[in-house]
């Protein structure tokens, strides 16, 4: 399958059309942003690890029951996916507090949280990807209720999936973030990936953080800590 036309350039991917006009090809890459890009970098061999990772995952996932776009890997940092036109929404689920949640409400980092907290954020860097609920994204036109109805229904699905899975490899799932997608036919599936750029990974045991609030907070051990999680991941 051959890279035509490059669609689009994000902050860690590249998004080409093929012949097929079905198919996309996504070209993970090393580069790392945070804070709405005001910290820019390079994680050595993150475009590698997220790929493979997030190709296991979405496997996985398919393998349960959740459509979603992953067709095949294509090398080390690309993978063949379906055609897609992605909601501009970030889903957020937290199973425990951290991150921006600990800035806006009075929660600890680290606080087991009773029931799953659901997030939707407006993707659009402009006004800081600001937290909306189902009336903001209809009247934007961002998605329909009965859209929004169904990526809530597989998001909570997905959590509870995720949540098992990494379990079993010793991570304690503490949130993620993940995007939706809809196919030529008008199929919603799930899209974009899901890494240690996505969520939080914090070890069971010690509690160690193995995703990108390594390099968010400059707590060094970035690259190590991708390498653990792709080696739990992918055995
Ligand atoms: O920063 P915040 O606490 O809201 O992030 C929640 C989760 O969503 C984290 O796992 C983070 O990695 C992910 N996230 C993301 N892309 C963003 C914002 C958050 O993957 N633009």
């Amino acid at each position: 399958m051959q890279k035509l036309e490059q669609l689009y350039e994000g902050k860690a991917k590249k998004v080409f059309k093929t012949e097929d006009p079905d198919q996309f090809i996504i070209e993970y890459k090393d580069d790392a942003t945070a804070g709405n890009g005001e910290k820019k970098g390079t994680i050595v061999g993150k475009g590698v690890i997220n790929n493979k990772m997030t190709a296991t995952i979405f496997k996985m996932l398919e393998e349960k029951g959740i459509p979603t776009h992953f067709i095949e890997l294509l090398s080390d940092n690309e993978q063949l996916v379906k055609a897609v036109t992605i909601f501009p929404l970030e889903v957020i689920i937290r199973n425990t507090a951290a991150g921006s949640i600990c800035k806006r409400l009075p929660f600890e980092e680290g606080q087991a949280l009773e029931a799953p907290i659901f997030e939707f954020c407006y993707k659009n860097d402009d006004y800081g990807d600001p937290v909306i609920n189902d009336n903001h994204a209809t009247a934007l036109k961002l998605a329909t209720q009965e859209e929004l109805d169904a990526i809530r229904e597989m998001t909570m699905k997905i959590n509870e999936i995720l949540k098992a899975y990494f379990l079993e490899k010793g991570i304690n799932l503490i949130d993620f973030k993940i995007e939706f997608g809809k196919t030529n036919d008008g199929q919603i599936v799930l899209a974009d990936e899901i890494s240690p750029d996505t969520c939080r990974f914090w070890d069971v045991n010690t509690g160690e953080k193995l995703d990108k609030d390594r390099f968010r907070r400059d707590l060094g051990g970035i690259e190590e800590a991708y390498e653990e999680m792709l080696k739990r991941v992918n055995g």
